[in-house]
């Protein structure tokens, strides 16, 4: 039996080693906002905050999440032209520490543009739709659409976005890791999308 600090110590000691090898201090953050500057910035923004409601938010998603959808896009598994073309030349260390760039970047509040919606998609976010068999999404995105790391954080995201993805789910045209979204995005009727997605939108 270890005496109790001996024991911290050796908790301390572990968190140490549980880093994995490419967290702070070992990513390369600065060749990351390099790559930023020179290109992902037209689309997601500096600070992920992107230009358009066809390019998604990247501020606050999470680091592994972004590196696995990199590297999907790379390889094709997650078919989409214009990301193919931004991931073919990056490395997987690339990947991560873009990753942990957009992570670090904070994102913004957002209001909603149709209230009425976002309270009718308030209810399927946090309830589902028990009539249809829809599962609420805050059962795996959690309550406040947070996500984890492996599974995207969907608050403050653009509706336009959000409601694109769900019907390339429901069509399985997002190629990669479709099935339990494409279980629950093929239950959505058109206006649960629209209004899922704009309460999605005014998540902070
Ligand atoms: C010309 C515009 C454009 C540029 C430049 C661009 N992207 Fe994208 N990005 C997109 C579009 C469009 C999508 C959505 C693709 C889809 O519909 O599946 C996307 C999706 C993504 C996603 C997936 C997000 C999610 O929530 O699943 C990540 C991560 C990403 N981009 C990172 C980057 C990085 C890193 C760069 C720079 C190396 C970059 N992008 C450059 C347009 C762009
Ligand atoms: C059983 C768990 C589960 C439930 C319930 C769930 N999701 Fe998901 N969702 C996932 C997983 C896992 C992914 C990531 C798929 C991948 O890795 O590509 C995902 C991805 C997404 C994405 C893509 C995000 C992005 O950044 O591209 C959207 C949008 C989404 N979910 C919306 C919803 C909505 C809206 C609901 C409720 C109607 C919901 N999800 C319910 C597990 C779930």
């Amino acid at each position: 039996m270890l005496k109790l600090s001996g024991g911290m110590m050796w908790v301390g000691l572990l968190c140490l080693s549980a880093a994995p090898a490419w967290a702070e201090g070992k990513a390369d953050l600065k060749r990351a906002e390099e790559i930023v500057a020179g290109r992902c910035f037209l689309c997601h923004g500096m600070e992920g905050e992107s230009s358009s409601p066809l390019f998604p938010r990247l501020a606050g998603q999470h680091a592994k999440y972004m590196a696995k959808q990199l590297e999907d896009f790379k390889s094709g598994k997650r078919r989409s032209d214009t990301m193919k073309a931004q991931a073919e030349d990056l490395t997987p260390d690339e990947m991560q520490a873009l990753g942990l760039y957009f992570e670090s970047r904070r994102p913004q509040p957002h209001e909603p543009g149709d209230r009425d919606l976002a309270l009718v998609g308030r209810y399927i976010f946090q309830k589902g739709n028990s009539f249809s068999g829809v599962a609420s999404c805050a059962s795996c995105h959690g309550p406040k659409g947070y996500g984890t790391p492996l599974l995207p954080r969907l608050a403050g995201q653009h509706p336009e976005y959000i409601a694109a993805q769900l019907q390339q789910f429901n069509k399985r045209e997002r190629t990669n890791d479709n099935a339990v979204m494409h279980a629950i995005a093929s239950k959505l009727t058109e206006l649960e999308i629209k209004a899922v997605a704009e309460y999605i939108g005014t998540l902070e």
